[in-house]
């Protein structure tokens, strides 16, 4: 045996590990079920590194030096399931199977129980980047045991993007830590998106922009604290042209935005931990109504289309600041709502993942890789037991100084009929953060009025029930 580490599974996104991998002076063998894949690789690529291409499963194991480490890079789900029933019996105690697709946390831990039984260790390592950030180095969340990751660490800190000499990639905690840390990172990915896909529809629809004088618009934030992979490249996504048609890109592509899967499992977790993840619930939803094709055109033809003829009477220069400051202040709120999520599952799974290190490792490599994540790695630094981003100095400002602007965009987007859900709920949320009573006293009392739920009062400890049915509606004190 004569390789560091193993991989099978070479489509576009573990041929290209596995190419940075050996890229990085780390022999590697390779394994993909249709041979020819194998050996197209070696044919191509060959040249950059060290190879060992390998037939079978067996041949893989047999080629990788012990405790050995065997990447998983297939089909989440049934398929991934299959590869490691499959490998389990080739496998040796101590050996790490390792896997670097988009899986449920959930599905990762039984899978480790699972593994667990055989003396076997099982990673989830979530890795963010696309097909260029695998080749080229991508933000890498390892989850798993202390054994585990130091038998990956040499390879996985080498092939990772890297900021201020730092590689984005962390042992992120034991168990699913990486699988959920990676989850959420994709929930923050739809909001991410939804917000600029509102920000674009709002400068087209609100001001008449055309989509190239949009783009220019990106590019102008990029230049400021807005500065991102995603902002960079709507900038230029907006530019393009379709070959064809002569018409802008973005024109002749569908609206019915689809979803693998990762950002509707960050909501259903995020409703089990009870955090209120409203951007990226947002966000998921409204990539679920623009697939409602028949619903939307029912609606067109009985409501006429939207956005309306009595567009918002707006200034082009100041609008286009106002919807700067609406997405940063959203931008804000959808992230503090997707570390909140974070702090909650670690809590709940016993996970200690070290939030100012997410933060960390999310400054490159990965789709959200923002200039902000270092303020957020900072906020952490200060205070690593953080109630909310939201308050810490540089975000209160932030929201502070944007918050006029924030309801001046909600208010124009209402009025011209442009659905601004994401900039909207997120609004909502930081209102609602700030009242100093909020509607929920009437919930409960109506809680308590038809299904005797009970209440607390302001004034004094304890359970209360009112009897409401009675005519004296007496209050009496419930104990359990
Ligand atoms: C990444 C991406 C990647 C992928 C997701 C999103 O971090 O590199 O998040 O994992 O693009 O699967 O896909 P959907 O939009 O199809 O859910």
């Amino acid at each position: 045996a004569r390789a560091t580490i193993g991989l099978t599974g070479l489509a576009t996104m573990g041929r290209n590990l596995a190419r940075n991998i050996a890229r990085h002076d780390h022999t590697i063998a390779v394994h993909n079920r249709t041979t020819r894949r194998t050996t197209d690789l070696v044919e191509e690529f060959g040249d950059e590194g060290d190879f060992v291409a390998c037939e079978s499963l067996a041949d893989l194991v047999a080629a990788v030096e012990r405790p050995r480490a065997i990447v998983v890079m297939v089909k989440a789900g049934e398929a991934t399931d299959a590869v490691v029933d499959e490998l389990v019996p080739l496998l040796d105690e101590g050996d790490i199977v390792v896997d670097a697709g988009n899986a449920h946390h959930r599905d990762t831990v039984r899978r480790q129980e699972k593994l667990e039984e055989h003396g076997l260790h099982f990673v989830g390592m979530g890795v963010s980047g696309g097909e260029e950030g695998a080749l080229n180095g991508p933000s890498i969340m390892v989850g798993g045991s202390d054994h585990a990751y130091e038998r990956l660490r040499p390879v996985v800190e080498s092939i990772a993007a890297v900021v201020d000499d730092t590689p984005c990639c962390a042992h992120v905690g034991p168990g699913g830590a990486g699988h959920f840390v990676k989850m959420v990172h994709n929930g923050i990915e739809y909001a991410d998106m939804q917000l600029i896909a509102e920000s674009y529809d709002l400068l087209r629809s609100v001001l008449g922009l055309e989509p190239a004088a949009v783009a220019d618009v990106f590019e102008e934030w990029n230049g400021g604290d807005l500065e991102s992979f995603l902002i960079e490249m709507t900038a230029d996504v907006l530019r393009h042209t379709d070959a064809e048609t002569g018409k802008p890109f973005v024109d002749v592509v569908r609206d019915a935005a689809e979803q693998k899967g990762t950002g509707r499992w960050t909501v259903q977790d995020a409703l089990d931990l009870g955090v209120p993840v409203t951007g990226i619930a947002e966000a998921t939803f409204a990539r679920s109504i623009s697939g409602h094709t028949a619903q939307r055109s029912a609606a067109r033809k009985v409501f006429a289309t939207a956005p309306d003829g009595d567009r918002a009477e707006v200034d082009r220069e100041v609008f286009v600041d106002q919807v700067r400051a609406a997405l940063y202040a959203s931008k804000v709120v959808a992230y503090a709502q997707g570390f909140d999520q974070i702090a909650a599952g670690a809590e709940e799974h016993e996970w200690d993942i070290d939030l100012g290190e997410v933060a960390t490792i999310w400054r490159g490599g990965c789709i959200i890789r923002a200039q902000f994540l270092d303020r957020i790695r900072e906020a952490y630094e200060q205070e690593p037991d953080l109630t909310t981003l939201l308050t810490t100095d540089y975000f209160a400002d932030a929201v502070k100084d944007g918050v006029d602007a924030w309801r001046e965009v909600v208010v124009a987007a209402v009025r011209s009929g442009v659905p601004v859900p994401t900039f909207s709920s997120s609004l909502a949320y930081f209102d609602a953060l700030r009242r100093e009573r909020l509607p929920a006293a009437l919930i409960q009392a109506l809680r308590d009025d038809f299904g005797a739920h009970t209440y607390e009062r302001v004034d004094r400890d304890g359970t209360f029930h009112t009897q409401w049915a009675e005519p004296d509606r007496r209050e009496v004190s419930v104990t359990d």
